[in-house]
């Protein structure tokens, strides 16, 4: 049940590929807080995901686009404001793949072409989207725009391997972008550093089931779940937070924060 929180708001959601995708949650979130949506992910998940289910059940459009192809962002925001019928009032950035991490190449011995592409895929297509909404004039004043990053930008998460290094980049985005965003349309920009989340982005890293249940007993509340996750983007989105802009905002449970948890070393026992 929604509190019309996004009454009126027009925004885009990237990245919903299967219900367990955090952006799937976040589109449903959204919806029921009165937004009107479009959807969009590349066009080769189109084929392999459930998306039109999802337009179905939010009366969303989609429009394909590989968010590392300039011409592809420039029709998918350029349709949406016609569709949805004027400027954007939020966009969600929730795209990430790995190259490297997909074929198994350790951190020690990476292919830099595919790193070049993961680093274009997970975080370039962060610049890439503002700078086309930048150009286009296509969001509203105090509008909001978010990604979702991961601790590993900060702290050393071995098993994440290249994709610490294109969070790091995308976190980065979002302050050196958000303040030509404040100056131009008073538009935040921020990223949720998110739980280890079962989705199959997150499922792709090493050890993945083992490394959830050390988050989630390091985290005094446990980890945050994709549900909660959109909760918070619905937030962010919000009038609620005009002026919460150019931050990286752990969504975590208090993972970040943490040192040691008697929890853990109870289980060791
Ligand atoms: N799952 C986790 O543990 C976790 C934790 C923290 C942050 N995140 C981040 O959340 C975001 C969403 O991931 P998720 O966990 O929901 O997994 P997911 O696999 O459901 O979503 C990743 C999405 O990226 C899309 N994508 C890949 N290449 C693309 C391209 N070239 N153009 C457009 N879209 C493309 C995929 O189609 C997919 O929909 C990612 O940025 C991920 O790094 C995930």
């Amino acid at each position: 049940m929604g509190n019309n929180l996004l009454k009126g708001k027009r925004g885009v959601i990237s990245g919903a590929l299967d219900e367990n995708s955090i952006a799937w949650k976040v589109a449903v979130r959204c919806v029921e807080e009165g937004a009107s949506i479009v959807l969009t992910n590349a066009p080769v998940a189109m084929r392999m995901g459930e998306i039109n289910k999802l337009a179905e059940q939010t009366g969303a459009k989609v429009i394909a686009a590989d968010a590392t192809e300039m011409a592809d962002l420039e029709n998918l925001f350029s349709t949406a404001v016609e569709t949805l019928g004027g400027p954007l009032d939020f966009v969600l950035h929730s795209i990430g793949m790995s190259l490297n991490v997909r074929k198994k190449k350790d951190y020690t011995d990476l292919n830099y072409e595919w790193s070049q592409k993961t680093l274009d895929i997970s975080a370039m297509s962060f610049h890439r989207m503002m700078q086309v909404l930048y150009k286009l004039d296509a969001m509203n004043e105090w509008g909001s725009i978010l990604a979702l990053t991961y601790i590993a930008a900060q702290r050393s998460f071995p098993d994440y391997n290249e994709m610490a290094d294109a969070k790091a980049l995308l976190e980065s985005y979002a302050r050196s972008f958000g303040y030509h965003w404040a100056l131009k349309k008073k538009v935040r920009v921020n990223t949720i550093s998110q739980s280890p989340t079962k989705t199959t982005a997150g499922s792709g890293v090493k050890g993945f089931g083992d490394f959830f249940d050390y988050a989630d007993k390091m985290s005094p509340l446990g980890n945050a779940s994709a549900d909660d996750c959109a909760n918070y983007c619905v937030a962010l989105f919000s009038d609620l937070t005009r002026m919460v802009t150019m931050q990286n905002l752990f969504h975590d449970g208090g993972f970040s924060n943490m040192g040691m948890n008697p929890a853990l070393l109870a289980t060791e026992e």
